[in-house]
C-alpha cells in the first residue's frame, strides 16, 4: 500500500512560534489605541488588487501569511476597537474575548448537539440565563445564541409566525390561503425587522409603521387606530414589536402600555433591545424598561453592550419549550433515543445545526469582568453621551438634534452658516470628508427626515479626552469643505 501522506499540522515547535508571531500582532493592536486612525482612505480599486490573485496550489510560509495579513489587513483595519469609532454600533471587543475566540477555535465544539460540545452547551445554557437575569425576564428561560441583533429579531418572529399559526399548520401549509397577518411597530424601527417580515413570506406591505412622538417612543394611539382598522378590513394582526433602544435615537417604547394592547388584541409581544436592552442592567434607566419583561421574545446583542467582538447576539423566550416547537424537526441521523436524558440539543431549539462556541468568550468575560465593571462601563457610556450632548448644547457651531437617555446623540454641525440649505449641504459633505481624513468615523441619519450626525459611544475605551477631540475633528474637516 502506497504511504499515506501526512496531515496539515506543523509541528508543536513551529507552531508555538506561529502562535507567538500572533500575539505579537494581537498585542500590538493595543498600543497607542488612541493615536490610530479610525479609517485609512486606501481606495477600493487598490485594496481589490491586492487579493487579486488566483487560487493558490501549492501553499507559501505560514509566517509569510502572517505577514502579509499584518500589512494588508491589520495595518489599514478600520479601528473598530477604538476610541474614535462613532458609526453604527462598535462595541470595541474585549481582551478576554479574543482568548476565548482563540480557544473556542482550537477546540471545535459543535455546538449543534449535546454531545458534540458538552461543557459549551451548558455554558451556552447558562449564558441564555444570565443574559435574561441581566434584563430581568425571568428565571428558566429560554434562548439560543446567534448571529447579531439581525438574527435574534428574525428569530423572535420565526417564533411568533410559528406558535402563533401552531393551530393553522402553516409550517406544513405554507401562508397560502390564510388572509394576510400584520405586525405593528414604530417608523423608528431597525431595518432588520423589514428584512424578517420580508424573509418570513409576511410582506413588508403588511408591517405597519406607526407615528412616533416627540422623542421617536411610537404613538400608543395611533397604534390601536390602526389594529383595530385592520381588524374591521379583514387582516388578521398577530405580532407587535416594540423598541427597547432605537438605532436611531435609542428611544425606548412605553414597553408596559405596548404588553397590554398585545394581551388585548392576543398579539405576540416581541421586543427588540438589540441595541438597548442591556442596558436595562443599570439602576439609573432601569424605570425606562418597564414591561420588558411581559414579552413572549426578545432580542439582546451581546456584541453591542457587552462589548463582545462580532459575533454574538441572542434570542429570549419565556422557556425551552417555546423554541422546541418553534424550531423541531426530526432527522434519522440526529436521533436522540440512544443518548442520555437532560441533554439539550441546540439544534433541536433554533435553525442551525452546526455551531460554533459563541458561548464560550461571553462566559469568559462575563465571569473575567463581572457585571459590577460590565455596568460601570454601560453607564460610562451614557455619561460620556451626556457629555457630548452637552459640549454640543454650549457650542456656538454645532446644533443638538436628538439626546437620549441612553448612548446615542445626533447633532448638526452649523458652523457660522445662517441659511438652512448650507446647514444641510455641509452636514452632507462632512460624511465622506471625514471619513477622506479618518482621524475620526461618524456616519449620519435622519431623523424625521432631516439629515444629521449619530455619534454612538457604546465602547468602554472611551474617555472625555476623546469626544473633545471629536468635536474638534469634525471642527477642523468642516472648515476644509468648500460649499
Ligand atoms: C435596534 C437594533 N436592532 C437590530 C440591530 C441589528 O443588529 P446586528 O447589527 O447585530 O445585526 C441593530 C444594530 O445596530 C439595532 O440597533
Amino acid at each position: 500500500m502506497k504511504d499515506m501522506i501526512n496531515n496539515l499540522d506543523t509541528s508543536p515547535e513551529e507552531f508555538k512560534e506561529l502562535l507567538d508571531r500572533t500575539n505579537e500582532l494581537v498585542l500590538s493592536r493595543f498600543q497607542e489605541l488612541d493615536k490610530r486612525k479610525a479609517y485609512h482612505n486606501i481606495p477600493q480599486e487598490e485594496r481589490r488588487q491586492w487579493f487579486d490573485e488566483k487560487l493558490p496550489e501549492e501553499g507559501m510560509n505560514a509566517f509569510e501569511i502572517l505577514e502579509e495579513t499584518k500589512t494588508k489587513v491589520l495595518d489599514n483595519a478600520t479601528d473598530n476597537l477604538g476610541k474614535h469609532m462613532y458609526a453604527y454600533v462598535m462595541a470595541g471587543g474585549t481582551q478576554i474575548s479574543i482568548l476565548g475566540e482563540q480557544l473556542a477555535a482550537t477546540i471545535n465544539q459543535n455546538g449543534g448537539k449535546w454531545h458534540l460540545s458538552p461543557s459549551i452547551a451548558e455554558i451556552e445554557k447558562r449564558v441564555v440565563q444570565w443574559g435574561a437575569d441581566m434584563i430581568g425576564y425571568g428565571s428558566n428561560v429560554g434562548g439560543v445564541l446567534v448571529s447579531g441583533g439581525s438574527a435574534a429579531n428574525l428569530n423572535g418572529l420565526t417564533i411568533a409566525r410559528n406558535i402563533y399559526f401552531e393551530r393553522k399548520e402553516i409550517r406544513k401549509t405554507g401562508l397560502f390561503n390564510t388572509k394576510p397577518f400584520t405586525v405593528y411597530t414604530s417608523k423608528e424601527v431597525h431595518g432588520c425587522i423589514d428584512k424578517s417580515v420580508d424573509l418570513l413570506g409576511i410582506g413588508t406591505n403588511h408591517l405597519r409603521k406607526i407615528e412616533t412622538n416627540s422623542d421617536f417612543t411610537i404613538n400608543l394611539e395611533a397604534l390601536e387606530t390602526k389594529i383595530k382598522g385592520d381588524i374591521a378590513n379583514g387582516f388578521i394582526p398577530f405580532c407587535l414589536v416594540g423598541n427597547a433602544g432605537t438605532v436611531n435615537t435609542g428611544a425606548i417604547d412605553d414597553l408596559n402600555a405596548l404588553a397590554e394592547l398585545a394581551r388585548k388584541y392576543s398579539l405576540w409581544f416581541h421586543v427588540d433591545g438589540a441595541y438597548g436592552g442591556l442596558a436595562s442592567t443599570l439602576d439609573s434607566v432601569k424605570n425606562e424598561y418597564n414591561g420588558l419583561d411581559r414579552a413572549d421574545s426578545v432580542a439582546i446583542d451581546f456584541h453591542k453592550w457587552l462589548y463582545q467582538p462580532f459575533e454574538v447576539g441572542c434570542i429570549l423566550v419565556k422557556n425551552w419549550d417555546i423554541l422546541k416547537r418553534a424550531y423541531f424537526k426530526k432527522a434519522d441521523y440526529l436521533d436522540t433515543k440512544f443518548e442520555h436524558q437532560g441533554r439539550l440539543d441546540f439544534n433541536e431549539h433554533s435553525f442551525q445545526l452546526s455551531r460554533n462556541s459563541k458561548a464560550l468568550k461571553v462566559w469568559m468575560s462575563i465571569k473575567g469582568y463581572g457585571m459590577k465593571r460590565l455596568r460601570e462601563m454601560i453607564q460610562k457610556d451614557i455619561d460620556l453621551t451626556h457629555y457630548l450632548s452637552e459640549q454640543v448644547e454650549a457650542s456656538s457651531d454645532f446644533e443638538i438634534k436628538a439626546r437620549s437617555h441612553l448612548a446615542v446623540s445626533c447633532f448638526r454641525y452649523v458652523g457660522n452658516f445662517t441659511s438652512e440649505k448650507e446647514i444641510i449641504r455641509i452636514n452632507e459633505l462632512l460624511i465622506p470628508a471625514l471619513e477622506k481624513d479618518g482621524r475620526v468615523f461618524i456616519t449620519g441619519t435622519r431623523l424625521n427626515g432631516e439629515f444629521v450626525l449619530r455619534a454612538c459611544i457604546i465602547n468602554h475605551r472611551k474617555q472625555k479626552e476623546d469626544i473633545d477631540y471629536l468635536l474638534n475633528v469634525i471642527r477642523e474637516v468642516a472648515q476644509t469643505i468648500e460649499l
